[in-house]
């Protein structure tokens, strides 16, 4: 009943529906290509020197800049909870003051649970989504997201992408 009188609502006020979809690949390590496995290797490596005493959760990120050079970084914690920073994060802030005109164009992530490399693809939060979208606009262009885990890596072609409806300065004029 509740259904139907929804239903009806629809059709008569014309609302529109918008579906968004994320299209992601999903990999076996093994067939990822050596670009790609190179920064995931090096993004694990870094995942094990993260600050992590608060919640043993070691992230590592590995970036590709357009002039080639590779920038790691881990998860920064602190007593203080908020004032931590996730390991994308310092990736990218280091990276735009080391190199304030060279754009990104990958990002491997990887994590570490009490000592043991997470299986599955770990996914970046909500919060570097948004800060990495502004490199990719401030540069014109796409972040290839490498989100990897040890029996599965999952690749797509943007941050945008996977953080529809996102917040962006077009709204602050
Ligand atoms: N963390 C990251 O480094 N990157 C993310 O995208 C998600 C979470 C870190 C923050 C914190 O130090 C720990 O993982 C647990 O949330």
């Amino acid at each position: 009943m509740y259904i139907c009188y929804h239903l009806l609502l629809h059709i008569l006020s014309g609302m529109k529906e918008k579906k968004i979809t994320i299209t992601i690949q999903e990999y076996l390590p093994e067939e990822v290509y050596d670009n790609d496995k190179i920064l995931i290797e090096k993004a694990t490596l870094a995942a094990h020197n993260a600050y992590a005493p608060y919640s043993s959760f070691c992230v590592g990120a590995a970036l590709k800049l357009d002039n080639g050079e590779i920038i790691v970084a881990n998860n920064q914690e602190n007593a203080a909870f908020p004032s931590g920073m996730c390991a994308e994060r310092v990736a990218m802030y280091y990276a735009n003051a080391r190199y304030p005109d060279t754009a990104i164009v990958a990002l491997a992530i990887t994590a570490i649970k009490d000592g043991k490399e997470l299986e599955t693809a770990v996914y970046p939060c909500g919060a570097c989504r948004q800060a990495l979208i502004e490199s990719e606009i401030r540069f014109g262009k796409k972040i290839r997201m490498i989100m990897a885990g040890s029996q599965k890596v999952e690749i797509t072609s943007s941050v945008s992408g996977l953080l529809p409806l996102h917040f962006t300065a077009s709204f602050l004029k």
